[in-house]
């Protein structure tokens, strides 16, 4: 295991206020920093989110609106940090690309990498569509209509600035080829080198004439132009945790990376631009890119311009913190495209959250209150069956470390905590303890509940990263010595 870990979101899009996708994202990141935290201590993991303010998208929302787009971002940003307060998200730094600091460091690289001849002046011709603000190719719009509106368009020629992309085309596919795990999951990998081998790179246009657009950081050399989005917010990693020397040598405690997360969408940006940006600057690379799937609804990705997104605040207000960050996680493979409803969240919260963990905690609770006064019993069980709980609550932290640290795999290590509940619960169904009572077979019963308040206090540990304010609420209730028998963790949800 590495000896720090830098985790990111990407910085999301001002453009609207968040929904489920954004969250989804960003709870997965969560989940892994406090992990880590607990493996390598506070001090050695560092979460990054943000948000990416300039560009096209946000000076368009900010217009209709009639507002500046730095009035438009101030006004957003809040939106953001309120869920993330909302969802218990413990990020280290929120970076804007809007802070002054990012943007003269975003100056500083286009600086250097023009300098070294990465960046070049050229003409752009293309066939522009004025309403839509959009390039289209001949190939695109044969009929030199714009695909999107169908008004005719424009052949437009501007001077723009391009980053050398295909000159380092070669070295990227190398890269992934010897580093399996620098882009995950699997298909995406392949993805990314089908494309890279079957196609010639372009060189990126990385700037916008200001009459154009005028909302993103100048170009240090070319004061009539801004810089394109992309190349401005992927610098966010960087800038966000170090500094460049007096002779261009970054220096940061964090970099590089362990793991940029987000989701397919923006697979290309992050394994083909980013990388090469990184290497004309002569900067490691970061270990790992991981794309997991979207949300849909009914079949279609919920974004904010579809307008079908979910506002993941009032899935809190009904279902609770950790009732949603436990769905999200444990109801799709991470890497896969999932289905959202909330018949499937009250599906998950009243099989596992309020039969399985709520009924396991609760029926022990209620059994250390009735027969033991609400002090916690000593004693070991021998037989084959508590042995085997026993061996589940001694791997268990093994078990879901595997799963988090090699696979990002979050519904497998919430399985793995969901089966030793499981193995309890039926333990206690088999048993009948209140026989072991009746019976006066006191040893055997004070060995019993001994067990399952070890499986809680197990449990509780591991669902920390993922529910904790669960883990916390269940500690409080289970003390050293005695219980204090609170109100049940999640209560069912009737559907009418
Ligand atoms: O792309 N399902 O910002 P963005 C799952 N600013 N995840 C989703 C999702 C969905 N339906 N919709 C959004 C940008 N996401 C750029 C990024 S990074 C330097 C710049 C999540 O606001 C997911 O993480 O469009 C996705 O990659 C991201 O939000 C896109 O956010
Ligand atoms: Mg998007």
């Amino acid at each position: 295991m590495t000896k720090k870990f830098y985790i990111t979101t990407p910085l999301y899009y001002v453009n609207a206020a968040p929904h489920i996708g954004h969250s989804y994202t960003t709870i997965a990141a969560d989940t892994l920093a406090r992990f880590m935290r607990l493996n390598l201590g506070k001090e050695n993991v560092f979460f990054l989110t943000g948000t990416d303010e300039h560009g096209q998208k946000i000076q368009k929302a900010a217009d209709a609106k009639g507002m500046l787009p730095q009035d438009f971002a101030d006004e957003t940003v809040p939106h953001f940090k309120e869920l993330w307060k909302s969802l218990n998200i413990s990020y280290d730094y929120f970076i804007r690309t809007t802070d002054k600091a990012h943007i003269e460091f975003v100056q500083r690289v286009l600086q250097m990498v023009f300098d070294k001849g990465d960046i070049y002046e050229d003409k752009y011709e293309g066939l522009y569509c004025t309403p839509c603000e959009a390039f289209w190719t001949k190939l695109q719009a044969s009929d030199n209509l714009c695909p999107d509106c169908k008004r005719p368009l424009e052949l437009i020629q501007e001077t723009n600035y391009f980053f050398r992309l295909s000159k380092y085309q070669d070295w990227l596919i190398e890269h992934i080829k010897n580093n399996p795990e620098f882009i995950k999951p699997e298909i995406r990998r392949n993805e990314v080198l089908s494309f890279l081998t079957l196609n010639k790179l372009d060189n990126l246009c990385i700037s916008r004439p200001k009459e154009r657009l005028s909302w993103g950081i100048p170009l240090p050399f070319s004061p009539g132009h801004v810089t394109y989005v992309w190349f401005d917010a992927l610098i966010n990693y960087i800038s966000a945790v170090g500094k460049f020397d007096e002779n261009g040598r970054y220096e940061s405690k964090w970099w590089p990376a362990e793991l940029h997360l987000m989701a397919k969408d923006i697979l290309r940006q992050h394994t083909v631009y980013w990388p090469i940006m990184l290497k004309a600057l002569d900067i490691e690379l970061p270990k790992t890119i991981f794309a997991h799937g979207w949300w849909m609804i009914n079949d279609a990705k919920m974004s904010k311009s579809r307008g079908n997104a979910v506002n993941p605040l009032e899935m809190v207000a009904k279902y609770g913190i950790d009732a949603y960050r436990y769905f999200l996680l444990r109801d799709v493979p991470f890497g896969m495209d999932g289905n959202f409803s909330e018949e499937s969240i009250i599906k998950r919260y009243n099989s596992d959250l309020a039969n399985d963990l709520g009924n396991l905690v609760y029926r022990t609770l209620t059994m250390v209150e009735k027969y033991y006064q609400g002090k916690i019993p000593e004693g070991k069980s021998g037989d084959e069956k508590s042995m085997a709980i026993r061996a589940k609550i001694n791997s268990l932290h093994n078990d879901v470390g595997a799963c988090l640290t090699d696979d990002f795999n979050f519904s497998g290590a919430l399985e793995k905590i969901w089966e030793l509940i499981n193995a309890a619960n039926k333990h206690v169904e088999e048993t009948k303890p209140w026989n072991l009572a009746k019976e006066n077979k006191t040893e055997e019963l004070k060995a019993f509940i001994r067990l399952l308040v070890d499986v809680i206090r197990a449990v509780a540990e591991q669902i920390y990263p993922f529910m904790p304010d669960t883990a916390q609420a269940i500690k409080e209730q289970f003390g050293e010595k005695e219980i204090i028998k609170g109100k049940p963790l999640f209560p069912r949800i009737e559907i009418s």
